[in-house]
């Protein structure tokens, strides 16, 4: 059997493609990793190089210890994922003791896994935690419209959570527990990673200033979705701004609390402050 026909390869490189045509990768912008299952690394048997060095990963993951990721790998495009997916995403596994990979299948000419890894295997670990096993997926998109929001709102997760809450009736269905939001800081490395993964503790979803979001989620339908309504929200938000200094009428913090009771989902009451 043919690696590219498992079933979670082609779902990561669907989920690829779909990013690419929503606008969130220009170049080599955004980064995605999946958490495998056992019974689906069992099925890439014979088919894994277990002989290659094994990497730092430039942060501790021991609950991660012996897991395997597909991963897209640093510099690589989006856009060619699916075109050439051998030689843009990998499989890498995590040694015993949660401090370095080793890639075994894929980036076949040259490269190494995206340079988001502290991040995306430190909110892996998080989420694991969290979700019992059930989170997979994380998710890292240039989303131009929550882009640009953080250049005009105040990077508090209260105000961006309520403000993209108001933009749409299914938002806080969606996301109930809220945004996490991360100041500006230096990608790539361990501090940003660690930022990023207290706040995943408590949020499915955290926006970096002037760069991008990251999701969490079970599998690839439940994060791409995520990533798009938050997106799709924030789009709204930007059109409103853009036509009216001051909203005339929104969603108000009662009617939020009935959404909450007829829907079933826990709306904290932090974000219900009075305006
Ligand atoms: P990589 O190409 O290393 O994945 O980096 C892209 C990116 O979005 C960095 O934040
Ligand atoms: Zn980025």
């Amino acid at each position: 059997m043919n690696i590219l026909e498992l079933e979670f390869i082609k779902g990561f490189i669907r989920m690829c493609d779909d990013g690419f045509n929503q606008g969130w990768h220009e170049r080599n912008g955004g980064n995605l990793t999946y958490r495998i299952k056992a019974e689906e690394i069992a099925k890439t048997a014979g088919m894994l190089d277990e002989s290659k060095e094994w990497v730092a990963i430039g942060t501790e993951v021991p609950s991660l210890a012996g897991e395997y990721f597909l991963v897209t790998g640093s510099g690589k495009y989006f856009r060619n994922v699916a075109l050439a997916p051998e030689t843009n995403i990998a499989i890498i596994k995590i040694d015993d003791t949660g401090t370095k990979y080793q890639l075994q299948w894929g980036l076949v000419d040259g490269g190494k896994p995206t340079s988001e890894l502290p991040s995306h295997l430190m909110n892996h670990a998080v989420k694991k935690a969290a979700s019992n096993g059930k989170h997979r997926v994380i998710y890292h998109a240039h989303t131009t419209n929550v882009i640009a929001l953080t250049f005009v709102l105040p990077l508090r997760d209260e105000v961006f959570t309520r403000e993209l809450w108001e933009m749409a009736t299914e938002c806080p269905v969606v996301f109930p527990g809220g945004i996490g939001m991360v100041p500006w800081m230096v990608p790539g490395g361990k501090a940003i990673a660690v930022a990023t993964s207290k706040l995943m503790e408590k949020y499915d979803v955290a926006i970096w200033a002037h760069h991008g979001m990251f999701c969490s989620g079970e599998d690839f339908d439940l994060t791409f979705g995520l990533m798009h309504t938050v997106e799709k929200s924030a789009e709204i938000l930007v059109k409103v701004l853009s036509i009216q200094p001051t909203k005339l009428q929104t969603i108000q913090a009662d009617e939020f609390r009935e959404l909450a009771n007829d829907f079933n989902v826990n709306l904290p009451e932090e974000f219900l402050f009075e305006k």
